[in-house]
């Protein structure tokens, strides 16, 4: 075949091989194993625990016990056929206290887990902080406390100085913006604060925490691919208004640009640098400047705001339109946010290559009499979403990978169980696990390359 015709043949494939197709979990989401070999509490025990906190007061104590199924869990992946998984470390249960000693129980755990990953071909890509603070370090403070970014670049070199023979990708922080706002200012999630100071601080410390955890593990110069996720959304005006337009400015500075913009150019966005600027010291901003060797993006939806002069911010959220399609969450289905994202993101960070590393539906899923369930509406989520990567890639964005939020379904933060994001059905009384029409979705697009249409999936 001449090298003309070969060239004007359409490629078969939408993907190549080099691809990273993979799942993501958090620690506290499934492991459960609460109180089993040596783990401390977290916030997140404290948080569920406390009346009123989540949805029909569900807690994360037994989730999808993963802490004892892991066996069972990555067979899952092996059938999947995936090239990743995207795992958190749940710092109580490697540093009960969060002070530096180690619980060697907990780390058996991963090491095992890391080792039956590799065993099977996949790759472990590890996330160092997914929301499970030591609760005894909220008791000093938490990450409204500075000492905190200590005690974390202390935690992250003591996991990798286990860890880090076998793993190579590392995530720093999981959604730093959703600890701050949620955790801090909204009180939605564990520590549960409602307070302006402790959001300021609280989102400053966790920059902080990125950028001198990055400079502390490259000097160890193992060759780790180190990055960070960050979950980014388009903010869209309700109305053609200048006021609207400025609280979509304003919600974008805070949701989006008070962690990228201080990675990318050391400052912070002008709408919120005088509410941050008193936990900042001389040289924090430079140190929190960093090029990444890989940026990890989750997006789910996109948000739409308006001015609103009777709320304490000058904004409210908006519904999104009659007609838009929502999942379970009650969040807009918007494919098209993933690829403007990842244009946006990369053109703010330059050459970095991103990765999607959460995107996902919830839904009420319905299982049949064998708990199979046909869930037509998350595949169709999933394919309408690949495709923007496709047409991101196609675009010029360097997008390396993607994975699915989530492998199982699990405990879904203040929302509890109710809300079901996995690839596989879990039937919490029995934990039995049942992959979905999803799942084999999934699996043919990860074996062919090509984005299989979901209705041609049974
Ligand atoms: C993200 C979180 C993840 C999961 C999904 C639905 O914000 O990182 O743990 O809860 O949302």
């Amino acid at each position: 075949m001449s090298a003309s015709v070969a060239r004007s043949t359409p490629p078969e494939r939408h993907f190549s091989d080099s691809f990273t197709w993979g799942v993501s979990t958090a620690a506290y989401q499934i492991e459960g194993a609460f109180d089993q070999g040596g783990r401390g509490p977290s916030i997140w025990d404290v948080f569920s625990h406390t009346p009123g906190k989540t949805a029909r007061g569900d807690n994360g104590d037994v989730a999808c016990d993963h802490y004892n199924r892991w066996r069972e869990d990555l067979e899952l992946l092996r059938e999947l056929g995936i090239g990743a998984y995207r795992f958190s470390v749940a710092w109580p249960r490697w540093s009960p206290a969060g002070n530096g000693r180690v619980n060697p129980e907990g780390c058996e755990f991963y090491d095992r887990l890391v080792d039956g990953l590799l065993d099977i071909g996949v790759a472990p890509w590890l996330c160092l902080y997914h929301w499970d603070l030591p609760q005894a370090l909220q008791e000093r403070g938490g990450w409204a406390d500075r000492d905190v970014v200590e005690r974390f670049s202390d935690h992250a070199a003591s996991v990798m100085a286990v860890l880090g023979d076998r793993v190579e990708h590392v995530a720093l922080l999981n959604e730093p913006n959703v600890v701050g706002l949620l955790g801090h200012l909204l009180g939605l999630h564990a520590p549960g604060l409602s307070d302006l100071d402790a959001y300021a601080a609280a989102t400053h410390h966790l920059n902080l925490a990125t950028g001198k955890t990055l400079d502390r593990l490259r000097r160890e110069g193992r060759g780790w691919a180190l990055g960070t996720i960050l979950n980014l959304q388009p903010v869209l005006a309700q109305g053609d208004s200048e006021d609207d337009a400025a609280a979509a400015a304003l919600l974008d500075a805070v949701w989006n640009g008070n962690h990228l913009d201080p990675l990318v150019s050391g400052r912070y966005p002008a709408a919120t640098e005088a509410l941050l600027e008193r936990f900042v010291r001389e040289g924090d901003l430079e140190s929190v400047k960093r090029p990444l060797d890989w940026f990890g993006l989750n997006l789910y939806s996109q948000l739409r705001v308006a001015a609103d002069p009777s709320s304490l911010v000058g904004l409210r959220l908006v519904e999104p339109p009659e007609e838009a399609e929502t999942t379970a969450m009650g969040w807009e289905v918007a494919p098209e946010a993933l690829s403007r994202q990842l244009k946006e993101a990369q053109a703010r960070l330059g050459e970095v290559p991103i990765v999607v590393t959460e995107n996902g539906a919830a839904y009420r899923d319905r299982p049949g009499p064998d708990l199979e369930v046909d869930d037509l509406r998350r595949t169709n989520y999933l394919e309408r979403h690949v495709r923007e990567v496709l047409s991101a890639r196609e675009a010029g964005v360097d997008v390396r990978g993607y994975f699915v939020w989530s492998l199982l379904d699990n405990f879904e933060w203040h929302e509890g169980y109710a809300r079901r994001f996995g690839l596989v059905y879990v039937d919490y009384p029995t934990q039995r696990r049942v992959p979905k029409r999803s799942f084999r979705w999934y699996q043919q697009l990860v074996r062919s390359g090509v984005i299989p249409r979901s209705e041609d999936v049974a």
